[in-house]
């Protein structure tokens, strides 16, 4: 795989403020490519340190691969500065609606990405920076608040009386320079970056490796773990299912039993991961989460355990379910009877694995993606309730293939119809790339060999179907629960890259018609597919598509629809407003743009834009939250 240059004319050298990695053109994935692979676009970078512009540059080319190569660095920039109080962002256009709800819009994500002995981690391995935008239209107000998530490496590697860092953890993604990089078994970094949760008046920063951290609302200082998953033996509960795989069942018994002390004990992993991906059942007002075995990350056997807590965090149901393959599960989707999980196949790198325990690549190197089926698994795990206790006509292990090859990144929504013969129709909407791309060493276009970050790996020429992209994926089962169809789809109005599917909340686990994204254009010649600058609403009855885009240079993060205030039986799915983040990286400025969801496509999209302050700029999000201020949940 050639990187294909396409300008290397720099327009700009910005004045030197300060110092960050930079990028140089990365060497593609291995092992050596299979002919339909995709080829990247080549970021031109400067070929020596140079330094983060704190004004914004004059006009330049947007063609340019250097302005791209510097707007994607932006996006990345450390933000050590916290708030001890809220500050009132301004409005810089139009107004926030009168029937805006009153509530506070939480995003997670990284917030530092260096520290000051010269260590550089994986935007994954950041430390968790919770920022909370509270609008009060009572009293027409936003106020703005962020701070870092205390969590125990939090506190190891932050000196608060000098405000230095010094990273001890190599975090799974990263590599130490300046730290202890050789025998160090600090692995399992748990920032608490990557989603948040406020349920049952308990705010929780949630990580893909361990258990949550609770945040105080109201000045978002860190409260401690929350134990959610209590180290209970969950295969003795009642209600749990249990698979036994028969014969090689206890060959990985075996080896789980020599993983564990070794993974407990050396590396200091926790016993069970919760999933940082839970879902909300608005129908039933409930909060589902999933976690895992820690050792399952190593063996081709993967338990999960389904939760289901009520608004006051009790917990109501719970279900085990032992599945014979090796996965890699982000996110996963629920309807009435069923929870799903999309089968991401992986298995162990043998020479990765072994310069991971060493310590000289980062420990996510023991893992690469397994593309040995052509079809994709996917799991109909049986949700028992009241309602459907008894029903089970099909082995739950048999997973339904869709046809094609995916590897499931986020899920929209899914819903179940049963018809009147019995017949169970299951849809899903969802975010997807390929096996082919999927690549764990190179995330966010980060090289762990040289600490940089090259947003060509995440742009690649004319293979939308490979990068991430929505999908819809349709289940059709008999009466005695027999796969007759199955089949996963690109939308067909909208194929350019996407993620971060979403719905009102409302319709969560039923059906609904409206799903938001963020995607792009592609207009822009070097950065045609990521980062995100636009929100595509598509309508899943009609086929159709409404775009609106943040404009030149400015970036988006994760959409959130955010339900009107005293909703009427009468409106409809789209009444209500998204929530986004427009990262000015021209200007280095984010601002909290307030959109109407009926308007998109309109030139009337846009009704509120609030400046965060420069000098409390933040880098780019992860996922977010809306708690609206009468429940403190969004349902
Ligand atoms: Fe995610």
């Amino acid at each position: 795989m050639k990187a294909k240059p396409l300008h290397t004319t720099p327009t700009y050298i910005p004045p030197p403020i300060r110092q960050i990695p930079v990028p140089h053109q990365l060497p593609l994935p291995s092992p050596p490519p299979p002919p339909t692979v995709p080829r990247a676009i080549s970021i031109t970078a400067p070929e020596t340190r140079v330094a983060v512009p704190v004004v914004p540059p004059p006009s330049i080319d947007l063609d340019d691969s250097i302005t791209a190569f510097w707007d994607y660095q932006f996006l990345f920039v450390s933000q050590r500065s916290e708030t001890t109080q809220p500050i009132t962002l301004r409005l810089v256009d139009g107004a926030v609606p009168s029937d805006f709800p009153s509530g506070t819009y939480y995003l997670t994500g990284p917030g530092l990405f260096s520290d000051d002995h010269g260590s550089t981690v994986h935007p994954l391995d950041g430390h968790g920076y919770l920022r909370a935008f509270t609008i009060d239209n009572k009293n027409n107000k936003v106020t703005y608040m962020a701070k870092y998530v205390k969590t125990e490496a939090q506190i190891e590697e932050h000196d608060p009386e000098t405000d230095t860092w010094r990273f001890t953890h190599r975090g799974p993604f990263s590599v130490l320079k300046g730290g202890k990089k050789v025998g160090n078994t600090k692995v399992m970094k748990n920032v608490a970056n990557t989603s948040v949760v406020r349920w049952g008046e308990k705010l929780l920063c949630m990580w893909e490796g361990g258990e949550p951290y609770e945040i105080e609302s109201g000045t978002l200082d860190t409260i401690g773990r929350y134990n959610m998953m209590d180290g209970h033996d969950f295969s003795t509960e009642e209600g749990s299912d249990e698979n036994d795989d028969g014969d090689g069942d206890g060959v990985w018994e075996l080896a789980a039993g020599l993983l564990k002390p070794i993974l407990y004990g050396v590396f200091k992993m926790p016993p069970r991961r919760l999933l940082s991906h839970y879902k909300v059942d608005s129908s039933k007002g409930r909060l589902l989460t999933v976690s895992c075995n820690a050792e399952d990350m190593l063996l081709p056997r993967s338990n999960f355990t389904f939760s289901e807590y009520d608004s006051n965090f009790k917990l109501l149901h719970k279900q085990e379910f032992r599945i014979p393959d090796h996965l890699m599960i982000h996110d996963w989707a629920f309807t009435d009877t069923h929870y799903i999980v999309f089968a991401n196949r992986i298995k162990l790198d043998v020479p990765g694995s072994m310069a991971a325990v060493c310590g000289i690549s980062p420990m996510i190197s023991a893992l690469k993606v397994n593309p040995s089926k052509n079809t994709s698994p996917i799991y109909l795990l049986p949700r028992k309730s009241e309602a459907n206790n008894n029903k089970e006509n099909r082995d739950w292990r048999v997973p339904i293939e869709a046809p094609s090859q995916l590897w499931l990144l986020h899920v929209g929504n899914a819903f179940e119809l049963r018809h009147p013969n019995g017949n169970l129709d299951i849809q899903i909407i969802a975010a997807a790339c390929s096996y082919q791309w999927f690549n764990f060493r190179n995330l966010f276009g980060y090289n762990w060999q040289n600490q940089k970050l090259d947003p060509s790996i995440m742009n690649i020429q004319g293979e939308n179907e490979l990068l991430p992209h929505l999908v819809q994926v349709s289940i059709k089962l008999d009466s005695e629960d027999n796969c007759e169809e199955c089949n996963a789809k690109a939308m067909k109005k909208w194929k350019k890259s996407a993620d971060f599917p979403t719905i009102n909340p409302t319709f969560s686990g039923k059906r609904n018609k409206y799903i938001y994204a963020a995607t792009t254009l592609g207009s822009r010649k070097t950065l045609p597919s990521f980062p995100f600058d636009t929100v595509v609403k598509l309508d899943s009855e009609t086929d159709s598509v409404q775009t609106w885009t943040v404009g030149s240079r400015r970036f988006i993060g994760e959409p959130i629809f955010v339900p009107k205030a005293d909703l009427q039986e009468e409106e409809e799915e789209d009444d209500g407003y998204l929530l986004v983040v427009e990262y000015a990286v021209s200007m280095q400025r984010c601002y909290l743009v307030i959109l109407n969801s009926k308007m998109i496509g309109t030139s009337n999209a846009l009704v509120a834009r609030l400046e965060i302050p420069r000098h409390l700029n933040f880098p780019l999000g992860f996922h977010g939250f809306w708690a609206a201020a009468a429940t403190g949940n969004q349902i």
